[in-house]
């Protein structure tokens, strides 16, 4: 079955809006010159666009390499996350280069390749930021040390909160439940952009999750896991909006903003450099077809990069822009020697860890019976509720090894500081990855989020479309290891709660009673969680290594900044949606300072 269909065309008018375009000759045709050129359209690129174009004398354009997200349903229905397959029409198609961490397998590594980028993907359709539209800031402690090592205290958490809020509009959840003791108001902002809620619609193992915090010690129960403070048990938060996802596309380009007759999108455009052009590299190239000419668009004012960790130290690399000597082994003229792009890649390593229930009230079941799978689609096409309005995460534990682990005396503690956490409980009522043809199962899946493995993106070849070598160094360290064989045993340990007698049976798969056993399973099935940052990071503006400056100007060049999580110098203990947001409000603030 195919859930595409015909994509949406906006009117064009010259006169009074701006609109997404699909072709350049559409374009040409209004005879603009933009002030800024926005590269890459998803999280922190649309939250850009949007807030430049609030001031009327700017002329903004955003070029998106994917092509439409309306009408995509597997983008729509929140629920659906589960359900895409890799290599669709909106995935990048990635894999990674073979991960010695992970007995040299190479595994998939979406990205969202349609309008909204990540945010817009679904899980197998990429996910930058915005994978299963888990919103979760990270730790006070993640941000004040960017403000520390960027020496900027703009990147410090007190300093980036008005940004949090102002990015968030809280949303009632699908079933308009009592919400009461499962969030605090407090840390939330209710008059943003992107809709933050809670859960829509409950499941059968909901009261289970919050009986075991209190039944077991070390897993205590969090009222808001994004108060900055998230070690604990807590309710999930996702960008869902009246049942449906809530994409950088669907709120920052939502129709009164793209109504602005300054914003212009034009999709299906690649961009594959970024040149030079009177002393300042204000100018991209493009192609709309992979076997046309190139095209190209100069801005007036700035180019902003927000092609994400992949893609922007791609663009950098091709034009130049890189360690000299590497560029020109692959030649490739170098234009500007900043060794540090695509260097210190960053990502979350998970393990999807299920264990087989005794119930039939799981995802599982819609899965094996499409009768009901039909009428919960009816209900979510008719009502916008039911089973279909939420992620798959119910419930998510943020949590540390012990302080004193000795591994930390030889390799130091990755994480930010002590309220930080070292790894993440992901709890859903059902297996995350496609099931078997029988059984019902619970997820409890751990994620490594405090990282002290960096990895890469490369190239190999100066061939502009050929995909680059991506390598997130999984497991690379063995601190890393360490945590992920900490975060199986809690796993393990959180279903022995009496909350789940005569429930959890057995764990799948996972037959280990030694460490070098949980870790050969690890090594054997870890994947990622599709979180990658660093590859054009911030430094100090003095500092000899980064990409960019803490205002996020590309080092030593003029006309140009990095916008997105590639900026980001440590990952932070979060999915990474939240913070790819909040990079693109203080970023629009940064910008609009320069240019009022
Ligand atoms: C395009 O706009 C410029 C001014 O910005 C004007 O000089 C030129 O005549 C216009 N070209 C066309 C074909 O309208
Ligand atoms: C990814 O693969 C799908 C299916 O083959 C294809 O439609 C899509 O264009 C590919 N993405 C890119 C960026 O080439
Ligand atoms: C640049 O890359 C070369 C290998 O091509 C490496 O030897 C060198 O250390 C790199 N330079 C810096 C400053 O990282
Ligand atoms: C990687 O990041 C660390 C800070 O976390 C920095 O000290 C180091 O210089 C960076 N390496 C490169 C090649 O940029
Ligand atoms: C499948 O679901 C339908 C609709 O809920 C239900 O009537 C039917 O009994 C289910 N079939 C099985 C085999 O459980
Ligand atoms: C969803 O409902 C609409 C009518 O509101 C209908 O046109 C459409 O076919 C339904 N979609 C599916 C996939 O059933
Ligand atoms: C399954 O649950 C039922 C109660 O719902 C209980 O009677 C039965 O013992 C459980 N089976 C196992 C194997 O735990
Ligand atoms: C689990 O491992 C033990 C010892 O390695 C082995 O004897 C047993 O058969 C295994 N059980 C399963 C279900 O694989």
């Amino acid at each position: 079955m195919s859930w595409i269909l015909p994509s949406v065309i906006l009117a064009v008018s010259t006169l009074c809006s701006g609109a997404i375009l699909e072709n350049v000759a559409d374009l040409n045709a209004l005879n603009l010159t933009f002030d800024f050129i926005v590269v890459g359209g998803g999280t922190a690129g649309n939250v850009v666009a949007n807030r430049l174009s609030e001031n009327p004398n700017h002329k903004i354009l955003v070029l998106e390499a994917g092509g439409s997200n309306t009408g995509v349903l597997d983008i729509i229905v929140p629920s659906f996350c589960r359900e895409a397959t890799p290599n669709t029409a909106q995935d990048w198609n990635y894999t990674t280069t073979p991960q010695v961490g992970l007995n040299g397998r190479s595994i998939a590594h979406n990205r969202g390749f349609v309008l909204g980028g990540s945010s817009s993907v679904s899980k197998s359709f990429i996910v930058e930021h915005q994978y299963y539209m888990v919103y979760t800031r990270g730790s006070k402690e993640d941000f004040n040390r960017w403000a520390a090592v960027t020496e900027d205290d703009g990147w410090s958490w007190d300093n980036l909160l008005p940004y949090m809020t102002k990015n968030e509009i809280w949303s009632p959840p699908a079933d308009n439940h009592n919400t009461a003791g499962k969030f605090d108001p407090a840390v939330h902002g209710f008059e943003g952009i992107t809709a933050v809620s809670l859960s829509g619609f409950p499941t059968p193992i909901d009261s289970r999750i919050i009986a075991a915090t209190s039944e077991l010690e070390g897993y205590p129960f969090n009222l808001d896991m994004n108060s900055g403070n998230p070690i604990g048990v807590g309710w999930g938060q996702l960008t869902v909006k009246d049942g449906e996802r809530s994409s950088s596309a669907t709120s920052y380009l939502a129709s009164q903003f793209l109504g602005r007759p300054n914003l212009y999108v034009l999709l299906n455009a690649r961009v594959t450099r970024v040149l030079e052009t009177s002393g300042a590299v204000r100018t991209v190239e493009f192609v709309q077809d992979l076997n046309g000419e190139p095209l190209t668009l100069t801005a007036t004012k700035e180019v902003i990069l927000s092609a994400g960790s992949i893609g922007t130290p791609n663009i950098l690399l091709h034009s130049g822009i890189g360690n000299s000597s590497t560029l020109t082994t692959l030649g490739i003229q170098p234009v500007h020697n900043l060794p540090s792009v695509g260097q210190n890649l960053s990502d979350h390593t998970l393990l999807f860890l299920s264990f087989l229930v005794n119930s039939t009230n799981t995802f599982e079941t819609a899965v094996h019976n499409a009768t009901l799978a039909a009428e919960e689609f009816a209900q979510w096409n008719t009502s916008r509720t039911g089973p279909l309005v939420d992620n798959p995460l119910s419930h998510i534990g943020w949590l540390r090894v012990p302080n004193n682990s000795p591994v930390f005396e030889q390799f130091g503690d990755p994480s930010a500081g002590p309220n930080t956490p070292h790894f993440e409980l992901i709890i859903a009522n059902g297996m995350i990855p496609p099931p078997p043809p029988e059984g019902n199962f619970l997820s409890v899946v751990p994620v490594v989020v405090s990282p002290a493995s960096r990895g890469s993106v490369t190239l190999n070849t100066n061939d502009l479309l050929a995909d680059p070598l991506i390598n997130p160094n999984h497991l690379g360290s063995e601190v890393d290891v360490f945590i992920m064989r900490e975060a199986v045993k809690s796993a393990v340990r959180f279903t022995t709660a009496p909350a789940w007698d005569d429930y959890v049976l057995s764990a799948v798969g996972l037959n280990a009673t030694t460490d070098a056993e949980i870790d050969a399973f690890v090594r054997a099935n870890a994947a990622t969680i599709y979180h990658p940052v660093g590859t054009a990071s911030m430094s100090p503006r003095s500092a000899a290594w980064g990409v960019v400056d803490p205002d996020l100007r590309v080092k030593g060049l003029t006309g140009l900044r990095v916008v997105d999580l590639s900026v980001v110098p440590f990952i932070p203990a979060a999915h990474t949606q939240a913070a790819a947001y909040i990079i693109g409000e203080r970023a629009s603030d940064l910008i609009k300072e320069s240019w009022n």
